[in-house]
């Protein structure tokens, strides 16, 4: 069966990360056909336009691995009412040099968690603005601002609130069949 690969952008780089945790409850909702692979991007430089021409190895790989994707899922903390840093830096990085960016007319799905009740809103919504100047075409509804309790995903990967399960499977489904309208 011919898989599809999407590429997990986690804005964290916490071990214990509670995004880290729902993209990987995520993964487990997704189609057989559908693979995800967690992006590393902890071991990229600080962007500098400087590098451009030379870029490191690991900037290499991040834009092959975002090259060799159908879709990109992100999902992300909150920080000061924006995204992480090392999720712009990674972001800044893909995207050069300009005219070669790796992001360009690929399928975005953006979510996010925090022990919050805004749930990330409005790092998402800063997000968005982001992907929409990178040529991103990004799923709009439905939103995701998960505020994550302790429990929430166990061990395994499972996410133990029915409600909030549920819920999550139909964003799944949704990022899944946003995907495919862009299939070539
Ligand atoms: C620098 C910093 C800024 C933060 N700002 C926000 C914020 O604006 N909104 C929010 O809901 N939580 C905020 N938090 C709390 C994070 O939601 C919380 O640390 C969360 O666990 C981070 O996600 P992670 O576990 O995936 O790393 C902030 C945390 C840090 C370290």
């Amino acid at each position: 069966m011919a898989q599809t690969r999407i590429a997990v952008v986690i804005g964290s780089l916490r071990k214990d990360s509670i995004n880290k945790k729902l993209a990987t409850a995520l993964a487990a909702l997704g189609p057989q056909d559908f693979s995800f692979e967690h992006i590393r991007i902890d071991d990229l430089p600080l962007y500098n336009q400087d590098e451009e021409k030379q870029p490191a190895e690991s900037v290499k790989r991040l834009k092959s691995e975002i090259s060799a994707s159908q879709g990109v899922i992100f999902v992300t903390p909150e920080y000061n009412r924006s995204i992480p840093g090392v999720l712009k830096n990674a972001i800044d990085h893909a995207s050069r040099p300009y005219g070669q960016s790796a992001w360009a007319g690929k399928p975005a799905g953006v979510i996010g968690c925090s022990g919050g009740a805004i749930g990330t809103a409005l790092a998402q919504q800063h997000l968005r603005n982001i992907c929409a100047y990178l040529d991103m075409p990004t799923l709009q509804q439905p939103e995701a601002f998960i505020q994550f309790k302790e429990g929430l995903v166990d061990e395994k990967g499972n996410v133990t609130v029915e409600a909030t399960k549920q819920f999550l499977q139909k964003w799944m489904d949704a990022y899944v069949g946003w995907v495919k309208r862009f299939a070539k």
